[in-house]
């Protein structure tokens, strides 16, 4: 069983535990002479790493990833890459508390209901800290979509916190890297801030919805009918923690359209085929179309909260559980560059299996 890899020829594995010396990512099948350095991937990090600013966890970890192999004078060989990402800021202490007591909103219960044993410190394996290492990988992933796409382009940003969403009339794009939030709406963002402060001060958390567009993406990725490219960003999406619902284009609004609003009409233009809209979010049947793709998620509020919620101990009795230690009143900040990562890693994917198969062969219309 190879329950904690994903991906079909381009395969991530990811190990480790929250409170462990290490976690990192084995990736396999990275095509050969691809330009990887420990500094390129290290960008990716330094945008999902803890305690950046007030609205994240303050946990202080510099995430500095290292290659141990698959790399030679800065290419990659072709053989499997090795990443590791120390942890440095462990402060098991906090969890002491729950080493007998199951959270609410955690993976405690169920991980002692299914192994009978956990490493209760930070999470353990249920920690997003795991995501650092699908970050990584995605480094190495967007590395090989760079050589192999040049005009391909992956961005995650933030669309909703709470009830509070952006205004789409209001999307500028530049202001995704000039506030916390990774949020398109300047506005939204400077609302949001004061939303989410007075929510931490209540000591309470708020979910949020992250969309993720790729443009640039060739006709002709994913297949059918269980090669499916959607089928295969959702389940990537959806294994994000504290992610509970994926939408591709439309998503759960395509369930109130009528089929002339939600057609996407095809017209002839001079490089071939230009759609009127994009309700499908660039994959039809599973195959990319040439549109951008489109894929939102929701998270779940943070659990962990200051407020005590009504619990059970190992032993069976009542309790109440108020979870100390630091932690990201909205985790939908955080999982925005861990998005991007698990995009990344699907595109190339399929790219790779596209090649695989059709060795890039195409239809011609015109
Ligand atoms: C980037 C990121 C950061 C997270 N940070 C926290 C956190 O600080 N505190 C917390 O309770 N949950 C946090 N979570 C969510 C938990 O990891 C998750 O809810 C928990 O492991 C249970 O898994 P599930 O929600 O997928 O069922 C975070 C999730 C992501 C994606």
């Amino acid at each position: 069983m190879s329950l904690n890899s994903f991906g079909h020829l381009f395969r991530v594995t990811t190990w480790g535990e929250s409170h462990g010396p290490a976690l990192g990512a084995t990736v396999d099948g990275c095509p050969p002479g691809v330009e990887i350095r420990e500094e390129d991937l290290q960008v990716w990090l330094d945008k999902r790493r803890p305690g950046q600013n007030k609205h994240t966890t303050q946990r202080r970890e510099p995430d500095a990833v290292e290659i141990l192999s698959g790399v030679f004078e800065g290419r990659s060989t072709g053989t499997p890459i090795q990443l590791m990402i120390r942890n440095t800021d462990q402060r098991s202490k906090d969890y002491g508390d729950i080493a007998e007591t199951f959270r609410p909103g955690h993976a405690d219960i169920a991980y002692h209901l299914k192994y009978g044993l956990r490493d209760y410190r930070g999470g353990g394996r249920s920690s997003a800290r795991e995501t650092a290492a699908r970050v990584a990988a995605g480094g190495v992933a967007r590395a090989a979509l760079k050589a192999a796409l040049p005009g391909l382009k992956i961005t995650g940003y933030m669309v909703q916190m709470g009830e509070k969403k952006i205004d789409r009339a209001k999307i500028d794009m530049e202001e995704i890297a000039r506030n916390d939030f990774w949020c398109p709406d300047a506005q939204a963002a400077g609302e949001w801030a004061d939303y989410l402060d007075a929510l931490r001060k209540d000591h309470n958390s708020v979910g949020a919805m992250i969309e993720v567009v790729a443009s640039g993406v060739p006709a002709g990725l994913g297949a059918p009918v269980y090669g499916k490219l959607d089928t295969d960003l959702a389940a990537a999406m959806m294994s994000i923690n504290a992610v509970k619902g994926v939408e591709i284009g439309e998503g759960m609004a395509a369930a109130a359209l009528t089929g002339r609003d939600n057609a996407d009409e095809i017209f002839m233009g001079e490089n071939g085929p230009e759609y009127g809209s994009n309700h499908a979010g660039g994959i039809l049947g599973g195959i990319s179309s040439g549109q951008d793709v489109v894929v939102r998620f929701a998270v779940k509020p943070t659990s962990s909260i200051l407020s005590p919620r009504k619990s059970i101990k190992l032993d069976g009795s009542a309790t109440e559980v108020i979870t100390k230690g630091r932690h990201d009143p909205c985790v939908g900040i955080r999982a925005v560059p861990v998005a991007e990562a698990m995009m990344a890693c699907v595109l190339l994917d399929h790219y790779l299996l596209d090649r695989g198969q059709t060795g890039g062969h195409r239809g011609r219309i015109g």
